[in-house]
């Protein structure tokens, strides 16, 4: 039976025949939307990661390793677009965050708009909001004035199926859950975080194919890890020091088989391989200082 477009924040709320299978199908993004890092700094703290960077940033190693990881995103099969970046915003390069992208009931893509945490971070979203608008995507703000979004680093599509998690606590405020739900007409899984050092959802979930996840466990509460360990049949559980210093679960999985990764996260990359997925390994040890990796660097596009 198919879910109704609500909120699910217990195993008890789900039929007691659930299974992903059962979700209707949605196509995997064919292309990432990326920021050049021109203005790339630490200048503040906004996230443990960045506690004793500011100022540590390497901006020409930080070049050559966004270079390199358009280059793993090619090598994975997606068109790569950018966006332009905005003078003065250091965090631009993490595109995940300005806005949350899929598509919406009626098959046509939609892309809301982010309402980030920090002053400086809010500059970021109209260059977005410019760029899918000139590119024929339905722009909507459904978030509440008063309610915290941070897009694609709280939310993510379950792959290949039409069904969203969430991840609220640190840089989204609970009852976005049901914004998306309506917005696209979804189920959507909400997951408690309640680890600062996991602050958004892709910190410590990776959804790599329909029946697999990879997670950081201590990051959720009880009733958000039995989510997770009822809908995904497969379940990697990441070791505390890949998932803190490399940054494992922000790796980036696409089309069910390609999986980018931080170069540091090796037991974690051995797993997927041994599980049949081609891992491609980056080093973003100068944007681990700001508390991002791979998945935190792109947005996805459909071309629906
Ligand atoms: N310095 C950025 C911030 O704190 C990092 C954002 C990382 N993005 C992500 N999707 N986890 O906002």
């Amino acid at each position: 039976m198919t879910l109704t477009a609500r909120v699910f924040n217990d195993v008890a709320d789900l039929p007691a025949d659930f299974a992903v299978e059962h979700l209707p199908a949605m196509p995997h993004a064919d292309g990432v939307l990326v920021c050049p890092p021109d203005d790339f700094d630490v200048i503040d703290v906004k996230n443990p990661y960045m506690a004793g960077q500011v100022g540590q940033v390497d901006r020409t190693l930080a070049r050559r390793q966004w270079e390199a990881l358009v280059t793993a995103f090619r090598d994975a099969g997606l068109r790569v677009e950018r966006v332009p970046p905005t003078t003065a915003c250091e965090d631009m390069v993490f595109t995940a965050n300005q806005t949350f992208t899929g598509i919406d009931g009626a098959g046509k893509p939609l892309c809301l708009l982010s309402h980030m945490r920090h002053e400086s971070r809010r500059r970021e979203v109209p260059a977005f909001g410019e760029w899918f608008r000139a590119r024929g995507w339905r722009i909507d703000d459904p978030t509440p004035a008063t309610s915290l979004f941070e897009g694609g680093g709280d939310a993510l599509w379950h792959p290949g199926r039409r069904a969203i998690w969430m991840g609220r606590g640190f840089r989204s405020s609970p009852g976005v859950d049901a914004v998306l739900a309506a917005a696209f007409e979804v189920p959507v899984f909400s997951l408690r975080l309640v680890d600062e050092r996991f602050y958004h959802l892709d910190t410590c979930l990776s959804a790599i194919d329909e029946h697999t996840a990879l997670i950081f466990p201590a990051a959720f509460d009880a009733q958000g890890l039995a989510l997770l360990h009822r809908v995904f049949p497969r379940v990697v559980e990441v070791p505390e020091h890949e998932a803190e210093r490399a940054m494992a679960c922000n790796a980036a999985a696409f089309r069910g088989r390609y999986v980018v990764i931080e170069r540091r996260a090796e037991s974690t990359a051995r797993k997927l391989q041994a599980l049949g997925y081609r891992v491609l390994s980056v080093d973003t040890s100068e944007f681990m200082k700001s508390g991002g990796s791979v998945f935190c660097m792109k947005q996805v596009l459909f071309s629906a």
